[in-house]
This record gives structure tokens, C-alpha cells and sequence, in this order.
């Protein structure tokens, strides 16, 4: 708990409003008060600079969650306001394509090696199940091989347990299978004859087995489907070409999202010229499509990630904070509670229960080690996205929190006082799960 009762009273209020007029209190389910623990976390954050938030009471942090992924250059950075500004004054959304459609198109088509065409939505989600219409209607085959969380659409969220709402006629035709285990996604081939498509993260919260993406191709492609990666964190943060270039396997159709626009709202699909020009007939299209402030901060965007080698920057600074944190892991003897996963420019810090601990004893650990955290000054929630304004001192300041949390964490666990310590209060699981997990 902090000592100062005050630190988050507006925060506060303004949770109690929100909760009055908005259902679960904000429009994104991971922002929502079941992803912060009880009333001792900033809600309402006012603004962002940089690397840095500040929440609305005045409070600055570190924040390494960068609304979700899509901040890549920096919060409020000039280099892509001030093109933002530039198409502000000659309009946003106009009534016929603008030019930046098709400059935007040529440059991910250079950049992105399986852009041989490409099509722009808003959210991730729009690209993902853009995909997934197109491979149905390109192969004439309905069901889909799914690894990974793809967005809120039903075809997406039908087999996982937030599946209220969507009809159980849905349901058969997403299936899921484990990531890194190409015997699992054999059986699926087994099982169904017609699946249209594979779709799946390049890299979840652990890396590919060496051969396991090519492997899932050669699969995809010898049972006549196609393969469908979804880069929406991936994308223009392993590469400016995705995972898909890291990795060095590009797929038929790729969807990405978040880190093309620092922050603005615009995703892509991409893809084999032969899939996408099936678009003539799938429906794939919306008002908002090629709405123009979200072109001009991607264009500036992708001028800053290039110019700026910001890739490489996020490498870096990954490669600092999981090794000199599994450091700290080891020191304060948690090797059995505290993992670092993830590859450098997506580390993420898992929590895990031990054989004799209660079920939910995972999230009881995170629980408390964010509140330490986000107590001192860092935002935190298991993920670490990098932007070009971090520093490696923020990285020091983060490692400084982390110590001193471990240490909390390490004495709680010892003294066996972890769920005294949270008064009752944890954040809610990850709602990735599918029941393919048995969960
Ligand atoms: C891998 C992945 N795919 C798709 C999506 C959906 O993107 P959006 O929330 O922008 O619709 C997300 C969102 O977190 C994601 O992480």
C-alpha cells in the first residue's frame, strides 16, 4: 500500500464516475480496474511525454506498457505531430482516396516481405479478421487453425472464456492449438478437413523453436491452407519488417496494427497479390478506412523507426533489462516464483505458483509486485515495450523499482504473508485463455 493516502485521490473519483456511465469503466478490457490492484493504482492517467506518463494526480512514471504496444516512437513526440498537424489543416477524412494511400502501400510493400499488396483497418482486429474472411473465401473452406489472441471479433474470442454473446454455432469452426508444438497443429489437419487457415503470433511469450515456423507452413500448405501471421505487437518492433523478416518465414497474408502510427489508429493487411485481389469480392471496408491523420503519423512513424535505428535501440534495451533482471531474480532467490520471458524487444515478466501453492498464487505474486512497482514510479503490466525515448536510465530506474519489489515479494513469500500483504486485492487473469488450455 503507499503511504500517502492521497497519492491517487483523483484517480480515485474518477474511477467512481466512470464506473456510473461506462461499463467496466474504459473502452479496453487490460486498462480496465481488474488489470490494476484495488484503489492503490493510478486509474486516470492525463498525459504522456517521451517514455513517460503522468497520471491525474500528478504522479510520472516510467511506463513500459505504451498504451498496449502501439507507441514506437514516443508519447507526443514533435516528429510525428507535426506531420499529424500539417494534415490536420487540410483534412482528415476527405471524400475519395488521398495520395498517402498509396505512398504508405508502396513503402510496407518494400519494407514487409510478404506486402505484395495491402489494405488499411483501424484496429488489430480489423486486419486479423479481414484475413481470416479471405482466406475462407480463397480457399472455400470455413474453419480456422488459431495460436494466439487475435482480437474481440467472434470467430476470434468464440473458443476462449470470454465467449459470452457469441452463438455456440460459432464455436466449431475456431480451433486452437499450441504454440511451438507442431504435432498439435498436425492433429488439428487430422481432425478437420477444412480449415482455411493458420493464424497465428510469430512469437508469444516465448521465442520459435529453431525450424518451428517453417514447419508450420510446410503443414499449413501441404493440407492446402493458408498461413496468416499475426503481427500486430510483432510488427515494427522485431523488425521493420516484422517477425516475419527476423525469423526469416513469410506467410501468405499478415496482419499488423499497433506500432505502425505511434499511437494513432491504423492497422494493415498484407499479403500474396493472388489472396488479396480476392478483396473485389470479400467485403472489407469501413468509413473510416485511409482516414488521413493515422497515414501522415505512420509515415512518420516509419520515417523515425528507419532513420533513427530504433529497432535496433529496443534490442538493446530489452537485452539490459532481461538479463540485469533475472540478475536481480536470482539475488533475491525467486528463480522458482519470477521468470523473464520473451524475446528482447517484448520481454515479459511472468509470475508462477509453485506445486504446493494455491491456484491462483501467480497472480497473487504479480499482483503484489505491481503494486511495488507502480508504487515507485514504474507502469507496469508484465509486458515491456520499448520506444525510442527510453533511455537506459530509465532502464536503471526500472531495475532500481525491481530491486526493491523483489526484495517486498521475497519477504512476503517467505514469511508467508503474500495474500495478507494484498488485502484481498488482485488484478484479474489474462483472458487469453482458450479452452484448448483447459482452463
Ligand atoms: C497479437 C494481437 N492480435 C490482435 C490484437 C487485436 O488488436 P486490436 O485490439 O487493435 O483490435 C491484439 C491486441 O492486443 C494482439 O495483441
Amino acid at each position: 500500500m503507499t503511504d500517502d493516502p492521497d497519492r491517487y485521490r483523483r484517480s480515485k473519483e474518477l474511477k467512481r464516475r466512470a464506473e456510473r456511465v461506462i461499463p467496466v469503466g474504459t473502452q479496453t478490457f487490460t486498462k480496465s480496474a481488474g488489470y490494476r490492484v484495488g484503489d492503490d493504482a493510478p486509474f486516470f492517467l492525463q498525459r504522456g511525454s517521451g517514455s513517460h506518463v503522468f497520471d491525474v494526480d500528478g504522479n510520472e512514471y516510467v511506463d513500459f506498457i505504451m498504451g498496449l504496444g502501439p507507441v514506437t516512437v514516443g508519447y507526443a513526440d514533435e516528429r510525428v505531430n507535426r506531420i499529424v498537424r500539417d494534415q490536420l489543416e487540410d483534412g482528415v477524412l476527405l471524400s475519395q482516396p488521398h495520395p498517402r494511400e498509396v505512398d504508405l502501400s508502396e513503402r510496407i510493400c518494400e519494407l514487409v516481405p510478404a506486402a505484395e499488396m495491402v489494405r488499411f483497418g483501424k484496429n488489430g482486429s480489423d486486419a486479423t479478421s479481414a484475413a481470416v474472411r479471405l482466406a475462407r473465401a480463397y480457399t472455400g473452406r470455413d474453419r480456422i487453425a488459431k495460436c494466439g489472441y487475435h482480437g474481440w471479433q467472434d470467430w476470434s474470442i468464440a473458443d476462449t472464456d470470454n465467449d459470452s454473446g457469441i452463438p455456440d454455432s460459432v464455436q466449431p469452426y475456431t480451433q486452437s492449438w499450441k504454440y511451438n508444438d507442431l504435432e498439435d497443429l498436425k492433429t488439428l489437419f487430422d481432425e478437420y478437413d477444412d480449415i482455411a487457415a493458420v493464424i497465428m503470433e510469430p512469437m508469444e511469450t516465448e521465442g520459435p523453436d529453431p525450424d518451428f515456423l517453417a514447419g508450420v507452413k510446410e503443414i499449413a500448405h501441404d493440407n492446402g491452407a493458408l498461413l496468416i501471421f499475426d503481427e500486430v505487437i510483432t510488427g515494427f518492433r522485431f523488425s521493420l519488417g516484422g517477425a516475419q523478416e527476423h525469423f526469416g518465414v513469410t506467410p501468405d497474408l499478415a496482419a499488423f496494427g499497433k506500432g505502425i502510427a505511434n499511437g494513432f489508429p491504423l492497422s494493415v493487411l498484407v499479403g500474396r497479390a493472388d489472396v488479396m485481389r480476392e478483396l473485389k469480392d470479400v467485403f472489407f471496408s469501413f468509413t473510416y478506412g485511409g482516414e488521413l491523420a493515422s497515414l501522415a503519423a505512420a509515415e512518420a512513424t516509419l520515417d523515425v523507426l528507419e532513420n533513427e535505428n530504433v529497432i535496433d535501440h529496443m534490442w538493446d534495451l530489452g537485452e539490459t533489462l532481461q538479463t540485469r533482471t533475472e540478475t536481480l531474480v536470482e539475488r533475491h532467490a525467486l528463480a522458482d516464483h519470477v521468470e523473464m520471458k520473451g524475446l528482447e524487444p517484448w520481454p515479459v515478466l511472468d509470475f508462477e505458483g509453485g506445486a504446493n501453492d494455491p491456484d491462483d498464487y501467480d497472480l497473487a505474486l504479480k499482483s503484489l509486485f505491481q503494486r511495488e512497482v507502480v508504487n515507485r514510479g514504474v507502469l507496469f503490466n508484465g509486458n515491456h515495450f520499448f520506444c525510442d525515448a527510453h533511455t537506459s536510465d530509465d532502464i536503471e530506474r526500472t531495475l532500481d523499482v525491481y530491486d526493491a519489489a523483489f526484495e517486498t515479494l521475497s519477504d512476503a513469500i517467505r514469511d508467508d504473508e503474500v495474500y495478507e500483504r494484498l488485502d484481498g486485492e488482485m488484478i484479474s487473469p489474462a483472458f487469453r485463455r482458450t479452452r484448448h488450455d483447459g482452463s
